[in-house]
């Protein structure tokens, strides 16, 4: 079954088409970053802009580098949840329009599922077993999942607060490195040393996390290191960081968020014993560090190119959606829903 899944949730716009859920046969992602570097985040209303100029040749891309026309296609799945929501109003638009147009059957997908479902599209590796638990680490979420099977998710944990993801953009900033913060942060902390600045872990005691302390935590930090008080700019504070600071202030939050997310996860496993396979999901979980880190705990994670948005994961997702008997949806009432949780998708 061939799946062409439309991602247009945050600042990406994506399409691709997948075969049975593993296997992908075209992927294609265009960026926002260099528009959204210029700021230091992302400007709801430019992305959607950005989405509506480049959706259509994205997914005639799609299909073209899939060698496949629209006979080929079974389905097509995008992204209704959660996100922002004029993003996710030009995906879902062209979603339905396409299938209305090309008499396919539509299917709406949640975008943290597609994450975990990032887990599956590798047709050489043995995927993953359950019971699982699957640690969401990306932008805008933080979560523990347990998942009895397939499209089947429970929250066990969740960030009461930021993502960590957002902390690692928070954190660039203070430290004047660029957008996005994640990939700038795990560059600069190869040169730092991560024992230089002790940060603290919040003190939050059952499976939920808290970033929010830590960024404020680092913001601290770094006004005492250069010796200013806690009224001075924190835009102003790069300018009088030297490079080695940055980069050991990089590496000790680093360590640290890394050290949290795997402490909650030791946790969860815990809780859980029967569970058989471990995955990461999410931007976050590029991190090579963290990928290092969590070597010893025989964990899947997506490869690099599919932790952050694209399509094979809402297509690969939809095919698992499909198979526990899923039904499409009516194309003319199709809805978006910028904050739903992935329990109630
Ligand atoms: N190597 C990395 N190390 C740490 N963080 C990273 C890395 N690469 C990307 N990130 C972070 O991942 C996040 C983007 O991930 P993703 O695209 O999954 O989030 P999103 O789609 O914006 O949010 P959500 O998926 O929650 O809706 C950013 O916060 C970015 O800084
Ligand atoms: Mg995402």
């Amino acid at each position: 079954m061939k799946i062409l899944g439309i991602e247009t949730s945050c600042d990406e716009t994506a399409a691709a088409v997948v075969e049975d859920g593993t296997k992908i046969l075209s992927n294609v992602v265009v960026s926002q970053i260099d528009i959204f570097a210029e700021y230091g985040g992302v400007i709801p209303e430019v992305a959607a802009r950005s989405h509506l100029e480049v959706i259509l040749p994205v997914i005639d891309k799609a299909l073209s580098d899939a060698n496949c026309n629209w006979g080929d296609i079974d389905a097509i799945a995008v992204t209704h949840a959660p996100g922002l929501l004029g993003s996710l109003l030009i995906g879902t638009l062209t979603a339905r329009t396409l299938a209305i147009l090309h008499d396919k059957p539509l299917y709406t997908v949640h975008h943290l599922k597609s994450h975990v479902y990032a887990n599956w599209l590798n047709p050489k590796m043995n995927p993953p077993e359950f019971p699982l638990l699957a640690l969401v680490i990306s932008g805008g979420h933080t979560q523990v999942l347990y998942m009895p099977g397939h499209n089947q998710f429970e929250i066990i944990g969740t960030t009461r607060d930021d993502a960590v993801g957002e902390c690692f953009d928070k954190v660039a900033k203070i430290l004047g490195l660029p957008y996005p913060g994640g990939p700038s942060i795990s560059k600069a902390a190869l040169s730092g040393d991560a024992t230089k600045y002790r940060l603290p872990h919040p003190k939050v005691t059952d499976l939920d996390f808290s970033f929010s302390g830590l960024k404020t935590a680092v913001l601290r930090a770094v006004q005492k290191e250069v010796d200013v008080p806690i009224s001075y700019p924190s835009h102003q504070l790069k300018e009088l960081l030297s490079e080695q600071q940055i980069n050991d202030f990089a590496a000790s939050f680093q360590k640290t968020a890394v050290d949290i997310l795997l402490e909650k996860l030791q946790i969860a496993l815990a809780e859980r014993p029967e569970t058989r396979s471990i995955v990461f999901a999410g931007g976050v979980s590029a991190n090579q560090f963290l990928r290092r880190r969590a070597s010893s705990l025989s964990a899947v994670f997506p490869e690099p190119t599919l932790s952050g948005d694209n399509g094979a994961m809402v297509a690969g997702a939809c095919f698992y959606e499909i198979e526990s008997g899923v039904q499409p949806v009516d194309p003319y009432s199709v809805n978006i829903y910028p904050r739903t949780s992935i329990e109630t998708a």
